[in-house]
């Protein structure tokens, strides 16, 4: 506990304007942050700017940054293509509500990148995107209930709040997990159209979707579970899913928020070589602005056409975003970008896994590509269940003030994360991020003992 209360106290006396900051704007908004997975004990840190690969705090202290917002920042911050590209745009125009160029523009870098899509239409954001995509499912094949796994997260619309982070007493049989509503205000009709399958389990999956034949339309899947850290899908379960959704008439959504453009130019689909039928995009497409996409088959995405089934949205597509995207993903999300992060992930991790043998810690790394997590523990985690008993948030959390406190923030907060290194991190930034680690991993590891 010394050592926690030690990291506290040091934190503490770095950022007293961020403290200061904090009680004011609590006054004003809830948990004084713009979405609750940012806030955190004792207070976060508040940010003056961001430039390449750093974030400055309000106290002048200068991170480097792997949290690149929670997993939108491949391109790193303030790129200067982007900006430029933004600069440019803000003297045309950033609002229209009527169709232009760049709508075909942002559509076909997209389609180059996943075989699924057919025809895509924009949203501000992942949660939209989810949304959108699960109605289009719905309405296709005329069937109200969406099946999703247990412990991931789709965003914030009611149908996938549900069984993301069940309390132990009530996930029930890790085969039939129950469905426990992520907080309240959503209603039991809406928790009732939802089934949850547990991650990596072909056989449970089937199990469920049998006693509900011809009742679901719709499966959302994170195709490696980047919201419980890096939980990649085990072999062939990915065609599995798809096999089972053919069979059984369901469309198949991968949620690729956060593993769509990042782990490979065209996500977990092309990384694993399974499409899906549809797939939801936003965070590191839209170059640091505010984009979002789902799309699919032309027989699907047609039901917009069709005015059978909705989809509106009054900043939709806008020119600033879409100016944004095209630029990330034509002119700086090139095969030489993936290269680079790819080659990095390596070094990050053979980096981390050095420290880790020679402290004596038990622990590993995870990672796809760009995106990796050091996990205090042994154990081969494949889906929520695991996760949670071998996972421990308080320890994980010694780690990662350490870092911060050497001025290194080495993933979004929370052992669910995980970081990513952006293109413009160097090999000289995973080495600067490797010597931190290397300074508290003695602490680390005589701490992981008097924990036991
Ligand atoms: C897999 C996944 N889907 C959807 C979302 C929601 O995206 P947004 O925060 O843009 O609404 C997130 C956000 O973290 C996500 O990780």
């Amino acid at each position: 506990m010394a050592y926690w209360e030690n990291l506290v106290a040091e934190y503490r006396e770095r950022t007293p304007t961020s403290e200061t900051l904090h009680e004011e704007t609590r006054e004003h908004i809830p948990s004084g942050v713009a979405s609750t997975s940012r806030q955190f004990d004792p207070y976060p840190f508040y940010i003056d700017h961001s430039d390449g690969v750093y974030l400055e705090d309000v106290d002048g202290n200068r991170y480097l940054d792997y949290d690149m917002n929670n997993g939108a920042g491949l391109c790193g911050h303030t790129h200067p293509k982007i900006t430029a590209a933004l600069h440019d745009q803000l003297d045309e125009g950033t609002l229209y509500t009527m169709p232009h160029g760049l709508l075909a523009e942002a559509a076909t870098e997209l389609k180059k990148r996943w075989s699924a899509l057919e025809k895509v239409r924009f949203t501000n954001s992942g949660t939209e995107a989810t949304m959108h995509a699960i109605r289009m499912a719905r309405a296709y094949t005329g069937r109200d209930k969406l099946l999703k796994i247990e412990g991931t997260y789709h965003g914030v619309h009611d149908y996938v709040m549900v069984s993301g982070t069940p309390p132990k007493g009530k996930a029930g049989h890790p085969n039939r997990p129950m469905k426990v509503a992520d907080g309240h205000g959503i209603p039991d009709k809406t928790v009732e159209t939802v089934e949850i399958a547990p991650f990596n389990d072909l056989e449970a999956t089937e199990d469920i979707m049998r006693d509900n034949i011809n009742e679901i339309g719709a499966f959302i899947v994170e195709p490696v579970m980047l919201n419980k850290s890096v939980t990649p899908p085990q072999q062939d379960y990915l065609e599995g899913l798809k096999d089972l959704c053919d069979e059984y008439g369901i469309v198949l959504i991968f949620d690729e928020v956060k593993t769509g453009v990042k782990v490979a130019p065209g996500g977990a689909a092309e990384y694993y070589g399974v499409q899906p039928d549809m797939v939801t995009m936003a965070k590191s497409i839209g170059g640091e602005t505010s984009v979002g996409a789902f799309g699919g088959s032309d027989a699907i995405m047609d039901q917009i056409s069709n005015d059978y089934a909705w989809h509106y949205g009054t900043y939709n597509g806008n020119p600033f975003v879409l100016r944004a995207l095209v630029t990330a993903l034509r002119d700086v999300l090139t095969d030489d970008a993936y290269q680079h992060v790819n080659k990095l992930g390596e070094q990050m991790k053979s980096g981390y896994e050095d420290v880790i043998e020679d402290a004596g810690i038990t622990g590993q790394v995870r990672n796809v590509n760009s995106q990796g997590m050091v996990q205090f523990t042994d154990a081969n985690i494949t889906n929520y269940r695991e996760f949670m008993a071998n996972i421990n948030d308080d320890f994980h959390r010694l780690f990662w003030f350490g870092m911060v406190n050497q001025g290194i923030i080495p993933h979004p907060y929370g052992a669910r994360q995980q970081w990513t290194i952006s293109v413009q991190h160097t090999e000289e930034h995973v080495d600067e991020t490797i010597e931190a680690f290397k300074n508290i991993a003695p602490t680390l590891a005589d701490e992981q003992e008097s924990w036991h």
